[in-house]
């Protein structure tokens, strides 16, 4: 059985003071869940979720460095993050992917790091509009997959989570339908099956991300490959957080 999983992205949202408030209070308001609730913050917040969220609600960052160590100003390094506690950390989002030119191959090296350290990759791939409008979304998909892999070694399938965020879905309130979203997390599954075996395959967690607000969780969350999801906008605001949580039950 796969523990679903609500991961928060929260992007470029909030300072450390006001992350600390909304972390005390997503603790007083906790449900008992048999969902993984997780978020993935900036860099700036994570000593406060090392100290409030604890074991309780698991967290991370939203991208890190392809190095190890070293001259490369600016950079935070995968052993910093698991030094703070991160559980998971996002690497390959469409927004580092567009507006910072990462390629499959950095995204490899950097899911690489975070393996090294223990820290679990939450693997973005997603087609934009224009590769949907023409039907190339799977082929456009499981080709990022693939070369996102290359390289990579998974020490077992709790190692690995695929988030498949399609481009045009991000920030636009234009969801995928549920059936859109199983089809290409079927695809997803059926690639990894190959790749690594039907077993390990189906201990993978493939979240939907793309416009998930609390009215159109539950469909999405119905179908039977989609894990949970990797939610943006909706997971900002403690109210709707918590309903994608109760969502997923
Ligand atoms: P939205 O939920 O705001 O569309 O963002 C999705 C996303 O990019 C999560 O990583």
């Amino acid at each position: 059985m796969r523990r679903r999983l609500v991961a928060g992205n929260w992007k470029m949202h909030k300072t450390p003071s006001e992350a600390l408030v909304w972390f005390q209070a997503l603790l007083e308001k906790l449900p008992p869940t048999g969902a993984e609730p997780a978020l993935l913050v900036p860099f700036t917040h994570l000593p406060y979720a090392a100290q409030t969220l604890k074991q309780r609600v698991a967290y991370g960052a939203q991208d890190v460095s392809a190095h190890t160590e070293g001259a490369y100003t600016g950079e935070v390094s995968a052993r910093m993050l698991a030094d703070l506690g991160c559980r998971y950390t996002i690497v390959g989002h469409s927004e580092r992917r567009s507006y910072h030119g990462e390629t499959d191959a950095l995204v490899a090296e950097k899911a690489q790091r975070l393996l090294e350290v223990g820290i679990v990759p939450i693997l973005c791939v997603g087609e934009p509009l224009a590769v949907r409008q023409v039907g190339g979304h799977l082929e456009y998909t499981l080709g990022q997959l693939e070369r996102s892999l290359a390289g990579v070694s998974l020490p077992s399938p709790a190692h690995l989570v695929v988030a498949y965020e399609p481009v045009w879905a991000i920030g636009t309130g234009q969801t995928a339908t549920p059936e859109d979203a199983e089809a290409m997390h079927r695809a997803i599954r059926g690639w990894l099956g190959e790749r690594y075996g039907e077993a390990f395959a189906e201990e993978v967690r493939i979240l939907y991300g793309g416009s998930i607000k609390p009215e159109n969780a539950g469909a999405l969350f119905r179908a039977p490959n989609v894990d949970g999801g990797l939610v943006g906008g909706a997971s900002l605001m403690l109210e709707d957080y918590l309903r994608l949580l109760s969502a997923l039950e």
